[in-house]
């Protein structure tokens, strides 16, 4: 049935119905609450909490909300004339994607912070909050407060963007930081993330690089207007590291971050998320601890920094609350949808394998003469050019050595296929690790 187009001036307030009462849940109804005043004044028009969606109807709560407001049952409430906007704060893919597409075909507008859910389903959404005159919002959904979506969609929108490279995933940004300033092993950082609650109990999705890859996904098609999906993305975590990656990265002059790096060029975009050798003296590389920042490379504007906490209850409620008021407004002046036209045609994503870079890497070899010819050549069959060489620790019983080459820029392909020639041979006892420069 279709909504009134003005049922919130017969019921004098903008009624807000939201999807989750945890973490980032809790601190909306609380502000929502706390900051009616504010709100309205901002909006120019008062906003109610009308229903709480939870799992669990009896758990005891750290923020107060009548009884009567609290409900376990989606298709009770999503119907009710009363509501105008659906923050939808649950997390995961499902329920979360089948609400927000119930909610947008009720003709509601929805602020979503399901950084999961825009990243697999955000077209779609997209698509059908136009079709219906609606709106949905997303900026909570990636780097919490720091405001990232509003900026491509608005202030950016005149410029092209060249790159995102971007530390988007606070979780491993701590991880890195312990290991490369205290020398901790990766599995001593994530059990002191875990008891500082910086890292969850399962924490696959951020040191895989998933949860960053969701994020570059968001970012990148709106950077290039395109649709960009999480399947889209190439991504790999950072388990691979060890404590000498960090001591020669160190000598080298490097930090190691993990980046979510987004391009376009020659009418192909390219997006990846990896580990990275960052030059020392660049502003990316002086990000620490759980903070967020994201470099934008604008025709017009420049090189931006955005740079704040990615997580957290509050800054993930200022987020929610700016798409509010915007919905809000929105609401009240009428109008097409505002939901940003990402669409310029489909772009070809370009292969891993057509990447150029630098690589560094490391392996135990034997410790006798020839060695480091056999391994030139092993590099010079797949055109990969060596840009520097250093013989580290030695193992004298063992007879073998760890060495470190860095190379020229070569093509990732190619750079594979000698990872591949080098395991093989009976020089190397190991290929350790290999990490892509970001110069
Ligand atoms: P959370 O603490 O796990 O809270 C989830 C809430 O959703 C709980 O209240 C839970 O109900 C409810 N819920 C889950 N599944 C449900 C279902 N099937 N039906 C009804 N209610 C359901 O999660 P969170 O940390 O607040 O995160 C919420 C969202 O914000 C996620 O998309 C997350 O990625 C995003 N986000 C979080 C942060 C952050 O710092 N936490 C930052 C940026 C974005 P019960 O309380 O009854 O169990
Ligand atoms: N797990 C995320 C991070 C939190 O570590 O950045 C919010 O997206």
């Amino acid at each position: 049935m279709a909504r009134k187009p003005a049922a919130h001036l017969e019921r004098g307030y903008i009624g807000v119905g939201v999807l989750g009462m945890g973490v980032v849940g809790s601190a909306v109804v609380q502000a929502l609450g706390e900051r009616a005043g504010l709100l309205a004044e901002r909006v120019g028009y008062p906003l109610r909490l009308t229903w709480v969606l939870v799992q669990d109807l009896q758990k005891r709560r750290r923020v107060e909300v009548p009884p009567s407001l609290l409900t376990n049952d989606f298709g009770s409430v999503v119907g009710r004339e009363d509501t105008d906007i659906v923050v939808e704060v649950m997390g995961g893919e499902e329920p979360a994607h089948a609400y927000i597409l119930q909610a947008l075909e009720s003709g509601l507008h929805v602020v979503t912070a399901n950084k999961e859910v825009m990243a697999k389903h955000g077209p779609e959404l997209l698509r059908l909050a136009r079709e219906r005159g609606t709106n949905v919002l997303y900026e909570a959904s990636v780097g919490a407060g720091i405001p990232l979506v509003s900026a491509f969609t608005r202030d950016l929108a005149g410029n092209r963007i060249d790159s995102i490279r971007a530390i988007i995933n606070g979780t491993t940004n701590y991880l890195l930081t312990r290991m490369g300033q205290d020398g901790l092993d990766f599995s001593s950082a994530l059990r002191l993330a875990q008891e500082l609650g910086y890292a969850e109990a399962d924490p696959t999705n951020d040191v895989e690089g998933i949860d960053a890859a969701y994020k570059l996904a968001i970012l990148a098609a709106l950077a290039f207007r395109t649709p960009v999906t999480f399947g889209d993305v190439y991504h790999e975590g950072i388990s691979r590291l060890n404590a000498n990656d960090f001591r020669y990265a160190r000598e080298l002059g490097y930090a190691i971050k993990l980046l979510a790096i987004g391009r376009q060029e020659d009418g192909e975009v390219q997006v990846r998320v990896h580990p990275a050798f960052v030059h020392q003296d660049l502003l990316l590389a002086k990000v620490e601890g759980v903070f967020n920042a994201v470099q934008v490379e604008g025709d017009l504007a420049g090189r931006l920094l955005f740079y704040g906490p990615g997580a957290g209850a509050f800054p993930t409620t200022s987020a929610v609350l700016g798409d509010v008021v915007d919905s809000a407004r929105q609401i009240l002046q009428g109008g097409e949808s505002r939901v940003p036209v990402s669409a310029r045609g489909e772009r070809r994503t370009k292969p891993m394998a057509d990447l150029q870079t630098r690589y560094y890497m490391r392996m135990t070899v034997a410790d006798r003469a020839g060695v480091l010819a056999k391994i030139a050549q092993a590099l010079g069959d797949n055109r990969i050019s060596i840009a520097s060489v250093i013989q580290k620790e030695t193992d004298e019983v063992a007879r073998t050595a760890e060495i470190v080459i860095m190379t020229h820029r070569a093509r990732e392909a190619a750079f594979q296929a000698a990872l591949r020639q080098l395991a093989k041979s009976d020089v190397v006892h190991e290929v350790g690790n290999f990490v892509r420069v970001e110069d």
